[in-house]
């Protein structure tokens, strides 16, 4: 049966869907069957971060309207075949129920090892209908206090209801370096949850997800799958002499 694991974080464009498709390639790349739900119902992303968009025929709304079965919706990955998507529908919001949601992901759970559920922005009805349906969440924060100020609201409203673990995107070693930057520690003190992982700030991430070769997820996804806690380092190149050349060259980018 497979790990329900919703991804989420609050605040908006922090990275939870580039999160969920990477941390999904990266658990295909071990050979896991992963499902990835698009829960964001209306604002369809992960098909198009996972560049599978012109292959919809069906979406999540048809299968809950019961147009056609979920095995239809699903999109199987061209690059690994153990990875398909669900997407969500294009058009307006729909109102669909947790309940709705459960049933499908019941008929799906014992295909797969992982089903990770992209959540939509924020802590109201959307929310709260991804996170009725996963066992646990992975909290997605940027290392701005904005962004940890909405992940603590986040975190205050999962903890007793799934296990929570917390991921800090977009650290930039060399702000963190000069002290310009809150380190991911400080992060993970802050919040005082399960440290899962870190993403560093990363060009080819902003591009496509499918041409990134961000070690740091393939941390990520050992660490969920093993329980580990082996954490990405952004920040060492940036010390000592040559470090601080880097940053300077960095800063005149
Ligand atoms: N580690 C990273 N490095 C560089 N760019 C990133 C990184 N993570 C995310 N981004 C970029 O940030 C933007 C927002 O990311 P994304 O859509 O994943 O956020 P989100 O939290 O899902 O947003 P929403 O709340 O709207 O659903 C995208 O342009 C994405 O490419
Ligand atoms: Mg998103």
């Amino acid at each position: 049966m497979a790990r329900k694991i919703v991804v989420t974080g609050g605040k908006g464009g922090v990275g939870k869907t580039t999160v969920c498709a990477n941390l999904g390639i990266a658990l295909a790349k071990r050979s896991h069957r992963v499902l990835l739900m698009d829960l964001d119902i209306g604002l369809n992303n992960l098909d198009v971060v996972l560049q599978v968009e012109d292959k919809v025929v069906f979406d999540f709304v048809d299968v809950v309207e019961n147009r056609c079965r979920p095995s239809q919706a699903y999109i199987q990955d061209g690059e690994f075949p153990t990875l398909y998507v669900m997407p969500s529908c294009h058009l307006a919001k729909r109102q669909i129920s947790a309940d709705q949601v459960k049933k499908v992901i019941g008929r799906l759970e014992d295909n797969f090892d992982y089903i990770l559920l992209d959540c939509p922005a924020g802590i109201d009805s959307g929310f709260r209908r991804a996170i009725a349906c996963a066992d646990e969440a992975i909290v997605v924060v940027t290392p701005h206090l904005s962004s940890v100020r909405d992940a603590d609201k986040t975190v205050g409203e999962l903890v007793g209801n799934v296990v929570v673990s917390v991921v800090v995107n977009r650290v930039r070693g060399d702000l963190v370096a000069s002290g310009e930057m809150l380190s991911a520690f400080e992060v993970f003190s802050l919040l005082g949850q399960t440290a899962l992982g870190v993403i560093p700030e990363n060009d080819d991430v902003n591009c496509n997800a499918r041409q990134s070769k961000n070690g740091a997820f393939d941390m990520l996804a050992e660490n969920l799958q093993t329980g580990n806690c082996r954490i990405y380092d952004c920040v060492s190149p940036y010390r000592g002499i040559f470090g601080k050349l880097k940053r300077k060259l960095k800063r005149n980018v």
